[in-house]
């Protein structure tokens, strides 16, 4: 019997990778060829650099993942790429390089969300059961979306104004952490105490929206207030006071979402999936909840990667969701092509 391998890509952001994988949930290769360092120095990713690293890397890429799958192009059953929502010149090199690859190869070509992509990382922790709730936490991204069904999404709550990720970064700066922060600001918070009592924006409002600016502006004037004076802050309470701020606000969110839709998982995915803060705090959280499992993502497959991509291309490729040459990078891609795929 022939096997299912999709070979998959993602060039989104400011990562280069290229993914074989086996069923849908099984990883042969997963090469991520990332350019962190080109853009610390700019304190965040700079498209028009991100998209050059991908053109150098992008063949390497591949040829690393088949090599490392043992597989050929002959032994693929179909490619998957990410064509929204990203940086576009970005998105643009991976959309290129698959249909390049499907087009010589006569495979089919599956046009794959970022966001689902996130989701569906969870794969590879155990099956997606539906209904299913995720809290995609990102760079770009924080959203509550409800699944009722395999390849339906339902936004029911996003940010208004910053992302989690990108509050984590700008704070992060200040405190003098190199681009991303979030790992360090999240070690830092460990080690010290919630002292500033910093807002926790919309948190009592009746609905899933979130709002990180106001936070972030808090924080920045803390401890501008406190330059000027000539008074320096505790940084480890700094970062804990911003995080048990994010914290709060994301588990309050969660469990207002999981008592209006009841479903059989929680999946928590995305960059600052990778939080400890958070992991624990909806761990704790969910003890109230019997019937909903709590599923995080795989520490490793938090950040943008390909494997999430070939996980979401194999239900797209049951689903019969597959697109031509005409492919074309969407920046702002939004969820409603998924749903409307499938009448
Ligand atoms: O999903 P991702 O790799 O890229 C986007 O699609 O945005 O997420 C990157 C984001 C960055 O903002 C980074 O600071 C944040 O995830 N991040 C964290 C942690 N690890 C990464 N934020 C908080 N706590 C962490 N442990
Ligand atoms: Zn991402």
């Amino acid at each position: 019997m022939a096997r299912n391998l999709i070979l998959a890509f993602e060039t989104s952001c400011d990562e280069t990778s290229v993914a074989v994988i086996e069923d849908g949930n099984q990883i042969l290769s997963n090469v991520v060829a990332t350019q962190i360092k080109s853009h610390q120095r700019f304190g965040g990713v700079v498209p028009e650099v991100a998209s050059r690293h991908h053109i150098e890397q992008i063949t390497i890429c591949v040829k690393e993942a088949l090599a490392e799958a043992q597989v050929t192009y002959s032994d693929l059953t179909a490619v998957a790429v990410t064509y929204g929502p990203g940086l576009v010149g970005a998105l643009l090199i991976g959309v290129t390089a698959a249909k390049t690859i499907a087009w010589a190869h006569n495979l089919p070509l599956i046009p794959v969300n970022h966001i689902a992509g996130h989701i569906y990382a969870a794969r590879f922790v155990q099956p997606v059961e539906f209904p299913a709730m995720a809290l995609v936490v990102s760079g770009g991204h924080t959203e509550l979306v409800y699944m009722p069904a395999e390849n339906q999404f339902e936004i029911i709550g996003e940010t208004r104004d910053d992302a989690a990720g990108e509050a984590y970064d700008k704070i992060g700066r200040v405190l003098g952490i190199n681009y991303p922060a979030g790992k360090t600001v999240d070690e830092w918070a460990h080690e010290g105490q919630d002292t500033f009592n910093f807002p926790r924006a919309m948190d009592k409002e009746d609905n899933f929206d979130f709002s990180f600016s106001g936070l972030k502006s808090a924080f920045i004037n803390t401890v501008h207030h406190a330059d000027q004076i000539g008074e320096t802050l505790n940084s480890q309470d700094l970062a804990a006071s911003f995080q048990a701020a994010v914290v709060d606000v994301l588990a309050d969110k969660t469990v207002k979402a999981l008592q209006q839709y009841p479903v059989k998982e929680l999946i928590l995915a995305g960059g600052v999936a990778a939080n400890r803060g958070i992991r624990s705090r909806l761990q704790q959280e969910l003890k109230a909840f019997s019937t909903t499992e709590l599923v995080l993502a795989p520490l490793a497959l938090c950040g943008d990667n390909a494997a999430m991509i070939g996980a979401v291309g194999e239900v797209l490729y049951r689903h019969n969701v597959f697109a031509d040459a005409s492919l074309n990078a969407n920046p702002g891609l939004e969820f409603e092509w998924a749903a409307d795929s499938e009448r």
